[in-house]
């Protein structure tokens, strides 16, 4: 059974999650009508790991036998100075997204709820990878210094990072992550 005070948390990081896909959702949509195919790509499937993120934690509180709350989202930007610019807000979405995992973690842990602090465990090394995936593609664009024949190899690399996330969670979010993992 969960502590009151963690599923209300749980609830506002949905919140989170939800906001980040729709965020990701905007920047895939502002790279399409700039011909960037590829970014677009790479946004829309960052799109489906963020609903897997809010319908992991989902999950956990029903299984748990507490209620989802689901709040209103935020209006996304729509407009974006650059690709640089994408990717330098989505990683500082990212690490306010890695303080706020923490911050569940340490509720965990001053609550003595283990089963949590293993559930949690999960986003903690998720948000290593996010962090790191960000980063990288930051320090490309700086090599690409406005290069517009550079940027086009950057977007053609990025079409094709594949959709490995499930987008159907009617038979629950593990069933769905075993049925999508690559082979
Ligand atoms: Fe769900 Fe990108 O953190």
């Amino acid at each position: 059974m969960l502590k009151d005070e963690i599923v209300n948390a749980i609830n506002e990081q949905i919140n989170r999650e939800m906001y980040s896909a729709f965020l990701y959702m905007s920047m895939s949509a502002y790279s399409s009508s700039i011909g960037l195919k590829g970014f677009a790509n790479w946004f829309m499937v960052q799109y489906h790991e963020e609903m897997v993120h809010a319908m992991k934690f989902y999950e956990y509180i029903q299984r748990q036998g507490a209620q989802v709350r689901l709040k209103a989202l935020k209006e996304p930007p729509v407009e974006f100075k650059s690709p640089m610019d994408m990717f330098t807000q989505t990683l500082s979405h990212e690490q306010f997204i890695t303080r706020s995992i923490n911050d569940l973690m340490e509720l965990a842990i001053k609550h003595k709820d283990h089963a949590s602090q293993i559930f949690l465990q999960w986003y903690v090394n998720e948000q290593v990878e996010e962090e790191e995936n960000d980063n990288d593609i930051i320090l490309q664009l700086k090599l690409i210094n406005n290069d517009p024949h550079a940027l086009l190899m950057l977007d053609r690399e990025l079409a094709a990072r594949m959709m490995t996330v499930p987008t159907d969670f009617s038979k629950g979010v593990e069933a769905a992550m075993s049925a999508t993992k690559a082979p």
